[in-house]
């Protein structure tokens, strides 16, 4: 199949979480399954041209790209993803993309991805290269759809091609005034008429993406029954529910040349299942890092997250008095809402030898807490997949997790499964959003900790675990059959 895969943000160009992740992998992995896959990413001011020896196609530029009043020079750029030959290419239009931030709350945030979506199709046109897949990814692509079967419907290219529409998180859903109809070129009477592009008189380029798509998915089975409930959809369930036949859920894969204790290249100590003495050296490492004491003894609890809060953190402001009772050290790598940042900042400053803190966007530092760390703690309110948990399982670093999303589906509670004689525990989990369930999680986690075997019995049960993107893969290959089926 010719699958052209859009998406916001890819790694190793750009990334704010794991859309990046998903977008550098997934595409390599169904390039070994005999595809022809092309990626299309903006062209932010942080990608380096030389870095990654991009090349312009003045070929294919400058084209011509309407958004609201103006028409801009676009121009295309050409890149590889590593280690593959999967083509990437990157939509450059410097008036909207050289910004300090890949995403901004300026006003012209509508306008920004109005200009990659068309430039993506325009892309396609000027490469000549009929798609069977357009995958489109997030709120920042939930026009391409729209635009395919209708503004660009004219052209014969696209005749045989399908659309599918995943959602990694339904929190950003890209929502505007009506201005955007015009700044789009959106018909008013597919605004005005059927509800699938309103919501609560918005412009809505997620709700977009989930009406116009061919198929659509989300990024685990249980996020996917979430998103069906009031709680959890953001105000989509009732289109969700309306779509239940062409949605689906898949989980996640994770790169392993990437995220893989025995040859991350990051960590200062490779370890494997057969000898985890490297991991207790990369802890010392972390502690140093630091200023913390190293006690061999007593667990450290890691934290790699955007501070926000589907990610959980008023449950750990609200437990943090019991949290910080507990015989253990913590370090913390993230960034985003200004309150946590504070909590952290303002924790660390009080406790030092306790508590470790990073505000920032660091990755040498990500793959070092994974490593030197004994648990990984994620208590996200919703959770679509997280990647995080399952690199955490890779690396020996037992998950404590609220049992949602993609968590309760790759997590297995070590009590609920050993007391049923199932032997794949492989970390700990609580249901209640209750700061109370939180603490008495992790208080299971240090309880067991101390007991060797148990312990070194959790760690292997998820080092066993196989999450790379080959299954996840093949599920995308059949869900791209079924959306040519409905196209
Ligand atoms: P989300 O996409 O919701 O942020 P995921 O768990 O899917 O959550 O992916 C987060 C990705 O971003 C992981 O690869 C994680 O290592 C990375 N990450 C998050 N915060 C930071 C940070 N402050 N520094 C480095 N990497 C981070
Ligand atoms: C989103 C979700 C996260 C998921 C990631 C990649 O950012 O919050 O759970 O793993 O997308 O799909």
């Amino acid at each position: 199949m010719k699958i052209a895969f859009a998406a916001s943000e890819v790694v190793p160009f750009a990334k704010t979480g794991g859309l990046a992740d998903v977008s550098g992998a997934l595409p390599v992995e169904l390039e070994k399954l005999g595809h022809d896959v092309k990626v299309f990413m903006p062209k932010y001011y942080s990608v380096d041209e030389h870095k990654f020896n991009l090349e312009y196609q003045s070929w294919a530029s400058p084209m011509p790209i309407r958004v609201a009043d103006n028409v801009f020079d676009v121009h295309l750029h050409k890149g590889y993803l590593p280690n593959s030959k999967v083509e990437i290419y990157f939509i450059d239009c410097p008036y909207f993309f050289h910004r300090h931030n890949l995403y901004t709350d300026e006003k012209d945030e509508d306008q920004r991805f109005i200009c990659f979506s068309k430039g993506v199709i325009e892309a396609i046109q000027r490469l000549h290269w009929s798609p069977d897949i357009l995958h489109c990814n997030d709120w920042q692509t939930g026009l391409i759809p729209l635009y395919i079967k209708d503004n660009y419907n004219w052209d014969k290219l696209f005749d045989h091609t399908a659309t599918v529409f995943t959602v990694h998180n339904i929190g950003y859903q890209g929502k505007f005034s009506t201005q955007t109809l015009y700044n789009a070129e959106i018909s008013e009477d597919l605004f005005y008429h059927g509800g699938r592009i309103e919501q609560d008189g918005l412009v809505n380029f997620l709700k977009t993406g989930l009406s116009f798509a061919d198929v659509i998915n989300t990024v685990s089975e249980t996020y996917a029954k979430e998103l069906m409930t009031p709680e959890y959809s953001a105000g989509m369930h009732h289109l969700l529910r309306y779509r239940e036949k062409d949605f689906y859920g898949i989980i996640n894969g994770v790169d392993y040349d990437v995220w893989n204790p025995e040859t991350d290249k990051l960590i200062p100590y490779n370890y494997s299942k057969a000898d985890f003495s490297g991991k207790e050296k990369n802890k010392e490492e972390l502690l140093k890092k630091f200023n913390m004491p190293y006690q061999k003894e007593i667990p450290l609890i890691g934290i790699v997250s955007r501070l926000a809060i589907q990610k959980g953190f008023d449950l750990v402001q609200a437990a943090l008095g019991e949290l910080m009772q507990l015989n253990a050290q913590w370090i913390v790598l993230g960034s985003g809402e200004q309150k946590y940042e504070n909590m952290f900042q303002a924790l660390h400053e009080q406790i030092p030898r306790n508590i470790g803190v990073y505000i920032g966007y660091n990755n040498d530092l990500a793959h070092l807490i994974e490593a030197g760390a004994d648990i990984f703690l994620m208590p996200s309110y919703y959770e679509p997949c997280g990647l995080n948990q399952i690199y955490s399982l890779k690396y020996g670093t037992v998950p404590v997790v609220r049992k949602t999303g993609g968590l309760a589906d790759t997590v297995q509670d070590w009590n609920e499964y050993n007391t049923y004689g199932m032997d794949i525990g492989n970390g700990f989990s609580f249901v209640d959003y209750k700061p109370q369930a939180l603490v008495n999680a992790v208080q299971r986690a240090i309880g067991d900790y101390h007991n060797k075997p148990v312990w070194r019995k959790i760690q292997l049960n998820g080092m066993n675990k196989d999450y790379s993107w080959k299954h996840s893969a093949s599920q995308y290959e059949e869900l791209y059959k079924k959306a040519k089926l409905k196209q």
